[in-house]
């Protein structure tokens, strides 16, 4: 059996195809979702890997999750933090509840599902936390003022993480990905998408969830094993850092 791989928000989107690239690459890979039953029951009849129900928003659920799949497969090694959601709202429309909810997720998810696994990776001198960021929280996007400070505040707690766990030969990076072709980019106004946002990404197309799990197949690797602290940005060539 391979190393053991939790995957949030593992399901649906880009975290699909990283669980799936996962276990194609030899890992047993546990996927986490929060809400959607029956995409979850479709992944697991199409691609085997179990899914698991929580909210990455709540500490405990977050603890009693992780003990359930590590009860069924043994510690968590490799530790994807994806899940994350977006409530869109110009500044001055945007409600407390729209700031609350994406910060819950997005930013303080990653607390949340990380620290319940880092002892366990301390102990046994080994980890990989790889946390999906976004190139909106390099660079800002109109509209999700809340989305972007979440992101931003990602990269910040990837960068803190990765000088604690470096001792303990565990790394921790972060993934921006620009605008790929999930459900998430689908649901903004086809004519926001089309007009405004496609003819910002240089390579003049969205990119494919595939592309995204590749690079975190590789940072998952013993060959990354000297990659931590870093951000790697995919995303077409629209925000150059
Ligand atoms: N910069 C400055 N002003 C902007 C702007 C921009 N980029 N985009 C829109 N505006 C302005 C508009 O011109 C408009 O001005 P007026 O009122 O003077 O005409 C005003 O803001 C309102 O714009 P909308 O008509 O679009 O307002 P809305 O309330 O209907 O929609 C919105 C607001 C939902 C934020 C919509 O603009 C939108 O969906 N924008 C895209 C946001 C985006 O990129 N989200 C990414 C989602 S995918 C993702 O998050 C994944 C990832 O990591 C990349």
């Amino acid at each position: 059996m391979g190393r053991v791989a939790l995957v949030t928000g593992g399901s649906r989107g880009i975290g699909a195809a990283i669980s799936v690239a996962l276990k194609a690459a030899g890992y047993t890979v546990a996927a986490n979702y929060a809400g959607n039953d029956e995409a979850a029951a479709a992944f697991t009849a199409s691609t085997g890997i179990p899914t698991y129900k929580w909210s990455v928003a709540d500490y405990e659920a977050c603890v009693a999750g992780i003990a359930q799949v590590e009860a069924a497969h043994g510690p968590v090694e490799v530790l994807v933090n994806n899940a994350g959601i977006t409530r869109d709202a110009m500044f001055h429309k945007m409600t407390p509840g729209q700031w609350k909810e994406v910060m819950d997720t997005n930013l303080s998810g990653l607390f949340n599902m990380t620290h319940p696994v880092w002892t366990g990776m301390r102990d046994r001198k080994f980890g990989r936390v790889i946390n999906i960021s976004s190139i909106n929280g390099q660079k800002g996007q109109a509209g999700q003022a809340n989305y972007s400070a979440a992101k931003a505040g990602d990269l910040g707690f990837t960068k803190a993480l990765a000088q604690e766990g470096a001792r303990a030969g565990i790394t921790v990076n972060a993934i921006c990905p620009g605008y790929i072709g999930t459900e998430m980019v689908r649901a903004i106004d086809e004519k926001v998408l089309n007009e405004r946002i496609i003819p910002q990404i240089p390579v003049g197309r969205l990119g494919e969830p595939d592309e995204i799990a590749r690079i975190v197949t590789f940072l998952a690797s013993d060959d990354a094993g000297f990659i931590t602290g870093s951000t790697i940005s995919a995303n077409g060539g629209q925000f150059v850092v």
